[in-house]
């Protein structure tokens, strides 16, 4: 049964307004940024914010500053419509979506009272984040978590974590949660957003969800639409292989380089290019040579322009080395 359609909110100040009279009521609130285009992932995140918190805020919008000129900003998919109906679908639904326009529009006023009259533009197309950096805007601030921004996706998206940070820890200013949740299927992404919170002090509770897979095991992405059958096919082979993976671990095949080997093989052959198969440490994402802690397998592959990403944790009790 469809619960009450969510408050739509576009403007920052009222956003803060809203969860400001919320928390003075004693409410808590747990807070689900997402981009849109929402799946079953995103749902599991929202269904989880339940259980910890009194109101649930769901974020959509498309940050431009985790894009690089090359990127799919301009065919991100969404279906806002749809969105909304999927969140009223959820038992407790939402009670706010936050759905800025432009969150780089600071308007005229340089003055940093921080009083933004958002004139509604919206960023377009390609070159986004020197659409950001020039936009007459004055947005220069940038946030940084300098180590866990490095490596995986941090190699082959150079700008994508410090435009994660820096929406983040906006979103974060402007919602004031007591909770977020973020999914584990971006590892990388989940560990910045916990190191970033500790390092700055936000007084904020970051919860990691586990991946949500289809039937068949490929992890949920927005990005899964733009594969053709064949490719989605093809896409199987990075779940399987990791599990293979995991499965050689645990028999006590601990040698990271056989098992960078077999998987990314397994990708290869299944018509696949891999960006990175990458065997690193859970907290550090520092890479293993052997696993004698707990690790996590992260992989990113393209199938044809889609790229994808996947992990899987693994931890190996004494007993089984
Ligand atoms: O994971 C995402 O959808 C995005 O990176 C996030 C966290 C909403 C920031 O734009």
């Amino acid at each position: 049964m469809a619960t009450k359609e969510p408050e739509v909110i576009t403007d920052k100040h009222e956003m803060r307004k809203w969860s400001r009279a919320m928390r003075s009521q004693g409410k808590t609130i747990g807070f689900v940024p997402t981009m849109g285009y929402l799946h079953e992932g995103h749902i599991t995140l929202v269904r989880e914010a339940h259980n910890h918190s009194d109101l649930i805020v769901v974020s959509i919008y498309v940050n431009p500053g985790q894009f690089s000129p090359t990127e799919d900003l301009s065919t991100y998919p969404s279906d806002f419509r749809g969105d909304i109906e999927k969140l009223m679908a959820i038992p407790g639904g939402v009670d706010v979506v936050f759905h800025p326009h432009n969150l780089y529009d600071y308007g005229p006023n340089l003055s940093g009272d921080n009083g933004f009259e958002s004139k509604g533009g919206k960023l377009k197309g390609a070159g986004v984040v020197s659409c950001v950096e020039d936009s007459g805007f004055g947005h220069e601030t940038w946030v940084r978590v300098e180590n866990l921004e490095k490596g995986m996706c941090g190699e082959s998206r150079p700008v994508f974590f410090r435009g994660v940070a820096t929406v983040v820890t906006k979103l974060f200013n402007i919602v004031e949660p007591d909770v977020a949740m973020f999914g584990k299927k971006d590892y990388q992404q989940w560990r910045v957003i916990q190191r970033l919170v500790r390092d700055l002090d936000f007084s904020i509770k970051v919860i990691g969800s586990e991946i949500v897979r289809h039937n068949d095991g490929l992890a949920m992405s927005s990005r899964n639409v733009h594969l053709s059958p064949e490719q989605r096919q093809q896409a199987l082979s990075i779940n399987r292989s990791l599990l293979r993976a995991r499965i050689a671990a645990e028999k006590g095949h601990v040698n990271c380089q056989e098992l960078r080997d077999l998987v990314t093989k397994a990708i290869q052959e299944a018509g696949g290019k891999v960006d990175y198969a990458e065997i690193v440490d859970q907290e550090s994402l520092r890479a293993v040579e052997e696993i004698t802690s707990p690790v996590v397998f992260c992989v990113a592959a393209w199938f044809g322009k889609v790229r994808l990403i996947d992990n899987m944790e693994i931890c190996l009790r004494n007993g089984d080395l």
